[in-house]
């Protein structure tokens, strides 16, 4: 198939720099190679598609096959998958399991991540309640507020606690990440608190842009921003077809 035998990402700062452990003819050898944020966000969409070929049993594909079902060209997926010492067989097209599991380790969630949450309101419930992070390796260790009426409360077996041991809690647990769900007004002295314990990463749904230290990663996610961008497209679409009509009304008068 090909000689890649091991992949170590520094998840960083863009770019992310793959270290590629590679051996030919016997001989080992490590190989950089800057991967662009742009590439890694288009991965979880192939491990997507992957995991349900898998599902259909589809043992092969060809880069071909794959642009068909994701809507994407083939030159794109070949370009992508090559940054990571490319996957596939001329001929043969790609192993979808070597390739899903391959996928995975780049993603890092063929490793079991510890995640706290952080606000147990609406938003932070509704993530503890999703059963399904834990198959990707993510396991929610614990839920914080500053409600005492949250407090002691259990959801989904994730006890919900007071921040007061939040330091303690991190380090006992080995916990990587944070789910920030608390106003953006509380966000920026939560951020310092969990980052001095150690933490790595944030998964920050507060509506604010935090400030962390290099070696730690903030992933920002806002509903309301991808609610917008539809509205965009859905008006577009919707200025576009009226423009249209009004057009085939003039031709017609
Ligand atoms: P909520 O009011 O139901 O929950 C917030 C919880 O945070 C409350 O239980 C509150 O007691 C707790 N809290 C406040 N300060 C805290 C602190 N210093 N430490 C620990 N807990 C603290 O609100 P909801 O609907 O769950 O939203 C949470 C946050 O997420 C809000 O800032 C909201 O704007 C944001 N949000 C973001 C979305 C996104 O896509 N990024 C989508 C929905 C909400």
């Amino acid at each position: 198939m090909q000689d890649t035998k091991n992949r170590l990402t520094m998840i960083s700062q863009n770019p992310i720099i793959e270290i590629i452990e590679k051996e030919e003819k016997g001989v080992k050898y490590v190989e950089h190679k800057e991967i662009s944020k742009a590439v890694i966000s288009r991965l979880p969409r192939y491990y997507r598609y992957l995991g349900e070929l898998l599902e259909d049993g589809v043992e092969r594909i060809s880069s071909n096959d794959l642009s068909v079902r994701m809507k994407v060209t083939a030159s794109q997926i070949r370009q992508d998958l090559n940054n990571f010492g490319g996957f596939g067989q001329q001929g043969y097209g790609y192993n979808v399991k070597y390739l899903y599991t391959e996928i995975a380790k780049i993603l890092g969630i063929d490793r079991q991540h510890n995640i706290i949450i952080i606000g147990a309101g609406n938003l932070g419930q509704a993530i503890a309640n999703y059963a399904n992070f834990e198959k990707r390796g993510f396991i929610i260790k614990g839920m914080f507020d500053i409600n005492p009426r949250l407090i002691g409360l259990v959801v989904r077996g994730i006890e919900i606690r007071g921040v007061e041991d939040l330091e303690k809690f991190i380090v006992e647990n080995e916990v990587q990440i944070a789910a920030l769900t608390i106003p953006k007004t509380k966000a920026p002295e939560i951020a310092d608190r969990l980052v001095k314990a150690g933490i790595k990463a944030i998964w920050n749904f507060a509506h604010t842009d935090l400030v962390v230290p290099d070696d730690v990663v903030v992933e920002n996610v806002h509903l309301s921003e991808s609610l917008m961008r539809l509205s965009y497209r859905v008006c577009s679409m919707q200025d576009r077809e009226a423009e249209l009509a009004s057009r085939k009304r003039e031709e017609v008068h």
